[in-house]
């Protein structure tokens, strides 16, 4: 059980690459970060995207990351679907929603397969499974806040009791980031998620949402966030700005009972 794998987050692309988001282009920011990976970490396992693949959540929007990436197939939620563009050498990708993924519209683009013939968009509580490491995607809601719901927890509470070890997937931050907005983000009720993390072998919990790298510990367990590939927040005084830093991502590495990971920074 000895794999790597990389983590990219909160991409917010526009209906058209040319595109622009506050002066900011996201399309060549995530072609960026991708053309780095393919040339340096091509060989890990797969990708993952922990969320808000685009900003308005519109069809157009996923057509484009869908044509960044060279996604040519569907699949299963949550994946993968390999990707060729930027150099990825048919990299096996998965894919979760963000609050800026309005569920119908992510998965009516990304995983039809998973809405055919059902009247209701589900959440992405799903989970696979790598090399004998479990993968927990949980979903927090379409919405800026965090909330849990009694099914994701029941989700979690399933996927640990099979005692594999596990990496928690997490669109929204489980844990405050040292910036009050963005602190007020996480779930009120994140006590119960944590109840329920306390007793099982999770490795790690991967998260995005707040377009911030951190370190920190929930019931023991690692929470590990990642900058956005779009611009980023910072506090500037009394005020909340748009900040421009340079897009990361994580390379994450498995091997036997222990998880570790490097932040790599691109240069747009
Ligand atoms: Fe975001």
């Amino acid at each position: 059980m000895s794999f790597r794998f990389v983590q990219i987050t909160d991409h917010h692309l526009m209906a058209t690459e040319a595109t622009l988001s506050r002066g900011y282009s996201p399309a060549h920011a995530l072609r960026c970060v991708l053309r780095h990976i393919a040339a340096h970490h091509g060989d890990v396992d797969f990708l993952v995207s922990t969320g808000d693949l685009v900003e308005r959540g519109i069809d157009a929007e996923y057509a484009t990351l869908r044509a960044m990436l060279g996604l040519r197939e569907y699949s299963a939620a949550p994946g993968p679907q390999r990707a060729t563009g930027e150099g990825l050498r048919d990299m096996p990708c998965y894919f979760l929603p963000g609050n800026h993924d309005p569920r119908a519209a992510f998965f009516r683009n990304m995983f039809p397969w998973s809405v055919e013939g059902v009247g209701e968009a589900p959440a992405m509580n799903a989970a696979f499974v790598h090399k004998g490491v479990q993968f927990v995607c949980v979903d927090w809601g379409a919405a800026n806040k965090a909330a849990s719901t009694p099914a994701m927890l029941e989700h979690l509470r399933r996927s640990l009791a099979t005692g594999m070890p596990s990496i928690v997937l997490s669109h929204h931050n489980v844990t405050p980031v040292g910036v009050p907005r963005l602190d007020a983000l996480a779930a009120d009720d994140v006590a119960g998620f944590a109840a329920v993390l306390g007793g099982g072998t999770v490795l790690a919990i991967l998260a995005g949402h707040t377009h911030m790298t951190y370190e920190a510990r929930l019931a023991g367990v690692p929470v590990l966030g990642l900058r956005s590939t779009h611009f980023s927040f910072a506090q500037s005084g009394e005020e909340w700005v748009y900040a421009l830093r340079p897009p990361q991502y994580r390379v994450v590495t498995v091997d036997g009972p222990r998880l570790s990971s490097d932040i790599v920074e691109v240069a747009l």
